[in-house]
């Protein structure tokens, strides 16, 4: 038995090309992986595609806004769209995708625009400098440029102007061409959000929730590139879809699920994986919504969450201050700021504290023990 334990364990660790028994790309199912196909988005994707279509033709194309719940396909379908203009070479125009939560602040967002347009990290430079590089360009070639999350630029100082600046290029730069296409989770999107910027951001595009036949399809083709043939049973596939449809119709669920099982079928040497893996693999990805959220974490909101994941169920707000405090001193409007935060991101809920007009009850909407064990991990 020792024996056997150290030959598999000095097997497992000793160098050599890793060949999967189970995988043919596992990348493929991964979050960032662009696919081969992109089913049940035909309608979408025409209309972001008309949307920015007259640039093609040296002309000023729309702007427009995809909007929808989570894992509706939104970043995936205009990272297809960007892929699908970059292969078919329809002529000399400048994709860029730039996600506004990984750059809060409106240089950090600017530089990054320029760097995804050139290819390269400009040096520091004042807004206008970097707003007239982008203008060259879209005057040079076009450019049509994918703003994902913006709600998360608006919630910053200033984010709002540098979000008219873009949306207004065209206005202001003559002979500029650039289309933006604005994409935001429905779930944080501002409730007060200005009706002129709205107009501006152009044709609304709703991404709905996918039905769970809509799921299994999009599975089935993530399968077929990820596994090696015949080494995913259709059951399997189908069990992972009905698991991703009732949490929350996330397809972020279903493919940790595929994944994880394609590992634990290899890891113990099964032929294919069954819906045995399935059920396994599920203890753990049901949770990879809220791991995504807990690494965008600052430190502070991760204080916040962990004293409220070690507090009793529907800690009120004052109770949850005085023990955010002994940690960190921060005034009562910034802690109710990072707290609107967590509800934002909806790893909490607030509910009204009874008897009381502004106190609130805090609810964690995961288990506590996995919400620790997770912020541990970070
Ligand atoms: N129709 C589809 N075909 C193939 N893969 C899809 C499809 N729809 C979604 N996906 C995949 O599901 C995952 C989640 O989708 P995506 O990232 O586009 O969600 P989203 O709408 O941007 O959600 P969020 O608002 O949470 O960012 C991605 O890996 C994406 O590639
Ligand atoms: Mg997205």
């Amino acid at each position: 038995m020792i024996n056997k334990f150290i030959y598999t364990t000095v097997s497992f660790w000793t160098p050599g090309k890793y060949v999967s028994e189970v995988f043919k790309r596992e990348e493929a199912l991964t979050f960032e992986y662009v696919p081969e196909k992109f089913v049940h988005r035909e309608g979408q994707l025409r209309e972001i595609s008309d949307s920015v279509r007259p640039i093609f033709t040296g002309r000023r194309p729309f702007n427009c806004l995809c909007i929808g719940p989570t894992s509706t396909g939104k970043t995936g379908g205009v990272k297809f769209l960007f892929k699908r203009i970059a292969e078919e070479e329809v002529g000399e125009v400048k994709t860029a995708y730039v996600n506004c939560f990984f750059h809060p602040s409106p240089s950090q967002l600017l530089s990054e625009v320029v760097r995804s347009i050139t290819g390269r990290r400009p040096p520091k430079a004042s807004r206008e400098k970097y707003l007239s590089a982008i203008g060259e360009w879209a005057k040079d070639i076009g450019v049509i440029l994918a703003l994902d999350e913006i709600d998360a630029l608006l919630r910053t100082k200033n984010g709002e102007e540098i979000l008219y600046n873009f949306l207004r290029f065209n206005e202001f730069e003559e002979e500029a061409k650039i289309g933006i296409i604005c994409i935001m989770n429905e779930a944080t999107a501002p409730k007060d959000l200005d009706p002129r910027l709205r107009s501006y951001m152009g044709r609304e595009i709703y991404f709905p929730p996918y039905e769970l036949e809509e799921i299994t399809e999009i599975l089935r083709n993530r399968a077929r590139e990820a596994f090696l043939p015949g080494k995913i049973e259709d059951e399997a596939i189908r069990l992972a879809s009905h698991y991703s449809y009732n949490e929350n119709r996330d397809v972020r669920v279903g493919l940790e699920i595929l994944r994880r099982a394609g590992i634990i079928a290899e890891n113990r040497g099964k032929e294919r994986v069954g819906t045995r893996e399935i059920k396994e693999a599920f203890k753990e990805a049901k949770y990879i919504s809220m791991k995504i959220l807990l690494h965008s974490l600052d430190e502070e909101e991760r204080t916040l969450l962990r004293k409220i994941a070690e507090s009793e169920e529907g800690i009120s707000t004052p109770e949850l201050y005085e023990l955010f405090s002994e940690e960190v001193s921060r005034t009562p409007q910034h802690f109710r700021k990072l707290l609107q935060r967590l509800e934002w991101y909806r790893l909490v809920e607030l509910r009204p504290l009874p008897g009381s007009t502004r106190a609130r009850e805090v609810y964690l909407r995961f288990p506590k023990e996995k919400v620790r064990e997770y912020l541990d991990m970070l």
